[in-house]
């Protein structure tokens, strides 16, 4: 909702809220502004129940907004649930055979070979990698200091993965696979009214040429980069590991193209999710100059004016809470989907096979119900309640149960990183009267951008 437009000097910033409906919509309406922007789909009684069902062609759709109805469905119940079609028709022509999209006995394997890529011991080393893009990143910005965050971050994060990845190949054209890779995300792997009509698996999506003539170039330099590692010795970065990974029970690696498919579901899934965490932070951080003076000054407490390193990662509190704050406001991957294969009972309601979820963790994470002034922006809230964070708290950015986001501790080590360098050593400039809409295509982008201008203190 919105409550002011000028950044206040002190006290609660009120940022973009996606509208909810009023209730007074009719059906067709209704439907209408869900189509074309699924989070401003939910009124007054999904915000104040934690599960609304509606009939859906034949079956129904629950509209889950609560930590325990999530908790089941993700974590407790998890068997008797697939990703629905809408993610199998969006995701599947890029990353079919990839951890995002498979189910049962395949994706368990792949998930226990692929899981300790991203494991803590991993992060160590990953650190001083993402200090060198930071350095890479800032050069540039200190020749062009203005910029599109939205546009600006994903530059940073693909560099980022393309690194930690990759490593530093010779002869890698990164232009090529990075261009090819935001194409995919920004033309088909962005969310169409029509992805939300009850279409069957099976049922072909069409994609423009554009989308797909790039999503054949990404797969292309996703194969032409596997097949120049030598087999033997796949070297000991992220692709060099997922090459060599297996399952720690059977010693079965990956096929050649689920190592393709991950590798492209890695890309995608990695850095567009991070990089909007990063432009809604640095868009609260520029709306709100206290936050933006206090990780200036607990970064510099911390770091001095070098690099941050994994170790202080945990000093970095407020920094931290920034983020969490930012992806309570504006979860990444805004809602999950879950279809019913096996009868059961959720929040006391029966449900049928073929019944299909929405887990709405935008709308859990704003719910008066569960959150103090869930509107505001307000990051100590993490910090006076720590358990706001724990297992089974309304607070799911990165999903819950055995499917909770495998690059999860990447992710954080990153948008901390990121976010803490670029404030201690910029400041970050915003129109004043930037208040850009929440828009949910697939992942929750500012409509329109943010314009910002970052420049160094002293100028
Ligand atoms: C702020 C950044 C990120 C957010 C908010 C995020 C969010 C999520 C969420 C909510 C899920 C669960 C989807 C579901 O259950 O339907 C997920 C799964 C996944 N994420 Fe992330 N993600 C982020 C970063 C990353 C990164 C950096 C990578 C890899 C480099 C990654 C790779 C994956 C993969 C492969 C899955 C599928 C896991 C499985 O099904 O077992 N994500 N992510």
């Amino acid at each position: 909702m919105r409550k002011t437009k000028t950044p206040p000097s002190s006290g609660f910033f009120y940022p973009p809220h996606a509208k909810p409906l009023t209730g007074k919509e009719g059906t067709l309406r209704a439907t209408w502004i869900f189509l074309r922007n699924p989070i401003e789909g939910f009124g007054p009684m999904a915000y104040n129940q934690p599960i609304v069902s509606v009939p859906s062609f034949g079956k129904k759709l629950h509209v889950i907004t609560d930590p325990e109805g999530m908790m089941q469905v993700l974590a407790a119940e998890a068997k008797k649930f697939t990703k629905t079609a809408i993610d199998a028709r969006i995701l599947g022509p890029a990353t079919k055979e990839g951890l995002l999209s498979v189910h049962g006995e395949q994706w368990k394997r792949q998930r226990k070979s692929v899981a300790p890529m991203f494991a803590k011991r991993h992060m160590a080393d990953l650190a001083p990698m993402i200090a060198d893009v930071m350095r890479e990143f800032k050069a540039r910005l200190d020749v062009k200091p203005d910029v599109e965050l939205n546009a600006a971050m994903a530059e940073l994060t693909f560099d980022v993965l393309a690194k930690a990845l990759l490593g530093n190949p010779q002869g890698l054209d990164k232009d090529r696979l990075k261009f090819a890779t935001r194409k995919v995300v920004t033309s088909a792997g962005t969310l169409r009214p029509d992805d939300l009509l009850p279409l069957p698996r099976w049922m072909p999506r069409p994609i423009s040429p554009k989308g797909s003539s790039a999503l054949k170039q990404l797969k292309q330099a996703a194969d032409d980069l596997l097949d120049s590692r030598d087999k033997d010795n796949p070297g000991d970065d992220l692709v060099g590991l997922l090459i060599s990974a297996v399952d720690p029970k059977t010693g079965q690696g990956l096929s050649r193209r689920e190592r393709r498919d991950n590798l492209i579901g890695f890309f995608i899934a990695g850095h567009e999710t991070t990089a909007l965490t990063l432009t809604w932070a640095l868009y609260l951080v520029g709306m709100h100059r206290p936050t933006a003076e206090r990780i200036r000054a607990e970064v510099q407490e911390v770091c001095g004016d070098g690099d941050i390193t994994y170790e202080d990662m945990e000093k970095l509190a407020f920094t931290r809470a920034v983020i969490d704050e930012t992806m309570r406001l504006y979860p990444p991957a805004p809602m999950l989907n879950r279809e019913c294969h096996e009868e059961t009972e959720i929040l006391g309601r029966k449900i049928a096979v073929g019944d299909t979820f929405l887990l709405c963790n935008y709308v859990m994470h704003r719910t008066e119900r569960l959150w103090e002034n869930p509107n505001a922006f307000d990051p100590d809230r993490f910090i006076r309640k720590p358990e706001l964070k724990a297992k089974g708290a309304p607070y799911m950015p990165f999903g819950a149960g055995p499917r909770i986001c495998v690059g999860m501790a990447f992710a954080v080590m990153e948008a901390v990183m990121a976010l803490g360098t670029l404030v201690r050593d910029y400041n970050i400039q915003i129109p004043s009267d930037c208040y850009p809409r929440p828009l949910m295509t697939v992942t929750l982008r500012p409509e329109g951008g943010v314009p910002a201008r970052l420049v160094r203190p002293s100028n």
